[in-house]
C-alpha cells in the first residue's frame, strides 16, 4: 500500500510553451499527475523562439555586476510601460516573484542566465540570458527534459482543445480533437490549466479587436490563434484589454523574401548591446531603447516605414551566437561603412562619431558627463569606436511587426479565471500570453517569459494547496498506472 505514489486526480494542462511546462513541472514534482495536451507535434510554442531573455530584479547575477536594482524600480518601469492599464495586483506579483523565478531556472532547471542586458523601457540591466544559446530554446529544451523524467505525465501531441465543459461555474471536463484521426475525445477533470498563448497570428481576432493590424507582418508561429481566449470566453470567462496588441519595432526584412508576412524577429538585445536605427535618409530618428510602442510609432512615421539596424564588431562579440545565426539566414550583412552607405559614407561616419561621444551607461554614469544624446538614449553598452570608411559593421533592414497580445483572459493572482459576473470559475486557470492584465498597454521585453514562469508556478501551487479528491475514473486509471 505504501507504494502508491499518486493519490490525486490528474490536472489537464493545455499548451506546451513555457507557461504550460512550468505548471506541469511544478505539479509533477509534487506528485500530482498531469495530462498535457498540445496541438502541434512538438513542445515549445512561441516560447522556444524567445531571443532576448527573462527579467529579474535584485538577482545575484545583477549583484555580481554591481548593478543597482530593486523590485520597486522594476514595478515602476512595468507600470509606466503598461500606461497604468492592466491589473496592479498581477503586476506586483510578477515583479515580487521575479528573483525567485530566475533562481528556480538556475538552480532546478540548470539554465545559467549569467548575462544581463538592458532592454527598452527598463531603468537598468535586468534581462537575463545565458552565454552562447538563445534563452527560449535553452529554457524549453532543459525544462522539457526535466519534465519527461517525472512519472505521472501523459502527453498528447496533435491534440487540439476544442471545448470546455462546466457546470455551475465549475470545471467538469473538456473535449479535444485528435488531429491525426479527427476523433473527438472527452476528458473528465476538475482542474484545467489553459496555456495556449496569444492570438498574434489570428486574422479573425485581429480583425475583431485591432483591425488596422490585420495585414501587418508578424513574428508569431501559425499556431498562435487565440483558441484559448475564444473557448474560455464561450463559457463565460471575461476577456480584458483585447485591443492591446504589441507591435515590435524590429522584424527583419529578408532581402530575398521581402514580401513574406512572417518575419524573423530582430531581438531587442541587438539594440540592447548597442545597435542603432537609421532611416532611409541615413539619420537617427528615435531613442532606440524607448519602449516598443514608442520606437514602433517612430518607425511607422518614416516615409517608407522601415529602418536600418547598425551594429559594430564589439556589439557582435557581445551577442555573437545570435548574430551568427542572423548572418547565416542573410538577415544581417557583414560589410563596411563605405560599402553600405556609399555616397553617405562621410555623413554616417560623422553621425556615428557624434553618437559615440556620449558613451553614457545608465549604470556607470560619470557625473561629469552630461547626457546629451540627441534622442535621450542613456544606455549605450557599446558605441562605435575609431570609425572610418573601412570599419566593419553588421546591418539589416527592419520593419515593425505584430508580436504579442497583452490582452486576454481575466485572471486573479492565482491564475484563476474570472467570469463576466466577476466570480471565479472553479478549477479553470489561464496563464502566460492567453491571460490579460499583466502588461497593460505595452509589455516590457523580457516580461513574458517571466510571466509564464511566475504564474505557471502559482497555479500549480494553488492546485496543490486545494484538496483534490480521487473521485473519477481518469484519476483512478492514472493512479493505477503510477503504482510502482
Ligand atoms: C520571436 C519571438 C521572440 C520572443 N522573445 C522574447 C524574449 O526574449 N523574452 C520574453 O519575455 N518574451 C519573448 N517573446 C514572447 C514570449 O516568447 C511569448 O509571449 C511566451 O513565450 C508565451 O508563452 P506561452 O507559454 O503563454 O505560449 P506559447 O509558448 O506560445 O505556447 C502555447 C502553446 O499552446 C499550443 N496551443 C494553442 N492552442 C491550442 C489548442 N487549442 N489546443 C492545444 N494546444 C494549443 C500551441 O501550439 C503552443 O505550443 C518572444 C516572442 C516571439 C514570437
Ligand atoms: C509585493 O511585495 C510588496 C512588498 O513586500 C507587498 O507590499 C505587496 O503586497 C506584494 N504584492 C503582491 C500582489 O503580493
Ligand atoms: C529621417 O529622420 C530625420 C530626422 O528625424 C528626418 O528629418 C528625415 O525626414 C527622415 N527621413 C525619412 C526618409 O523619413
Ligand atoms: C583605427 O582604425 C584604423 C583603420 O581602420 C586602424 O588602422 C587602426 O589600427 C585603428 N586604431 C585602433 C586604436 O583601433
Amino acid at each position: 500500500m505504501s507504494n502508491i505514489v499518486i493519490q490525486k486526480t490528474p490536472v489537464v494542462v493545455v499548451g506546451s510553451g513555457l507557461a504550460g511546462l512550468t505548471a506541469t513541472y511544478k505539479l509533477l514534482q509534487q506528485k500530482t499527475p498531469v495530462i498535457l495536451i498540445e496541438k502541434l507535434d512538438k513542445f515549445g510554442g512561441n516560447s522556444i523562439k524567445a531571443s532576448s531573455g527573462i527579467n529579474g530584479a535584485f538577482t545575484s547575477v545583477q549583484q555580481s555586476y554591481g548593478l543597482d536594482d530593486s523590485v520597486e524600480i522594476f514595478l515602476k518601469d512595468t507600470i509606466k510601460s503598461a500606461k497604468s492599464l492592466g491589473d496592479l495586483q498581477l503586476q506586483e506579483t510578477l515583479v515580487n516573484e521575479s528573483k525567485k523565478a530566475i533562481e528556480w531556472l538556475q538552480q532546478e532547471i540548470s539554465v545559467s542566465l549569467n548575462i544581463v542586458n538592458q532592454l527598452g523601457g527598463h531603468s537598468t540591466k535586468r534581462t537575463h540570458r545565458s552565454d552562447g544559446i538563445p534563452p527560449g530554446f535553452e529554457i524549453i529544451s532543459k525544462l522539457q527534459k526535466k519534465v519527461l523524467e517525472f512519472e505521472g505525465l501523459d502527453i498528447k501531441f496533435n491534440s487540439k482543445l476544442i471545448s470546455i465543459d462546466s457546470q455551475n461555474d465549475k470545471i467538469i471536463g473538456l473535449k479535444y480533437l485528435n488531429l491525426l484521426d479527427n476523433s473527438e475525445i472527452y476528458l473528465k477533470t476538475n482542474n484545467l490549466i489553459v496555456a495556449t498563448g496569444g492570438f498574434g497570428f489570428s486574422k479573425k481576432l485581429l480583425q475583431k479587436y485591432k483591425p488596422e493590424l490585420v495585414d501587418f507582418p508578424t513574428t508569431n508561429g501559425a499556431q498562435t490563434l487565440g483558441e484559448g481566449q475564444e473557448i474560455i470566453s464561450s463559457i463565460g470567462g471575461s476577456l480584458i484589454d483585447m485591443e492591446q496588441v504589441q507591435i515590435h519595432p524590429t522584424g527583419f526584412i529578408k532581402q530575398d523574401d521581402r514580401e513574406n508576412n512572417w518575419k524573423f524577429l530582430a531581438a531587442e538585445s541587438l539594440r540592447g548591446v548597442g545597435g542603432i536605427l537609421l532611416n532611409s535618409s541615413n539619420e537617427r530618428f528615435v531613442n532606440e531603447l524607448e519602449t516598443r510602442d514608442t520606437v514602433s510609432n517612430a518607425i511607422l512615421k518614416q516615409k517608407d516605414q522601415k529602418a536600418t539596424l547598425v551594429l559594430n564588431e564589439d556589439m557582435y562579440q557581445e551577442f555573437k551566437f545570435q548574430i551568427d545565426f542572423y548572418s547565416k539566414m542573410k538577415l544581417l550583412e557583414k560589410t563596411t561603412i563605405a560599402e553600405k552607405f556609399k555616397d553617405d559614407t562621410t555623413k554616417v561616419i560623422e553621425l556615428l562619431k557624434k553618437y559615440s561621444q556620449q558613451p553614457s551607461d545608465s549604470n556607470n554614469k560619470d557625473e561629469n558627463i552630461e547626457i546629451i544624446d540627441q534622442y535621450g538614449r542613456e544606455s549605450k553598452q557599446h558605441v562605435f569606436k575609431n570609425v572610418s570608411a573601412d570599419s566593419i559593421i553588421f546591418s539589416g533592414e527592419i520593419t515593425p511587426v505584430v508580436h504579442f497580445t497583452m490582452g486576454g483572459v481575466k485572471i486573479n493572482t492565482n491564475g484563476q479565471v474570472i467570469n463576466t459576473k466577476d466570480q471565479i470559475i472553479d478549477g479553470l486557470y489561464a496563464i502566460g500570453e492567453v491571460s490579460g492584465g499583466v502588461h497593460g498597454a505595452n509589455r516590457l521585453g523580457g516580461n513574458s517569459l517571466l510571466e509564464c514562469t511566475v504564474f505557471g508556478n502559482r497555479v500549480a501551487q494553488h492546485i496543490i494547496n486545494s484538496d483534490i479528491d480521487v473521485d473519477d475514473d481518469i484519476g483512478l486509471k492514472l493512479k493505477q498506472q503510477l503504482v510502482l
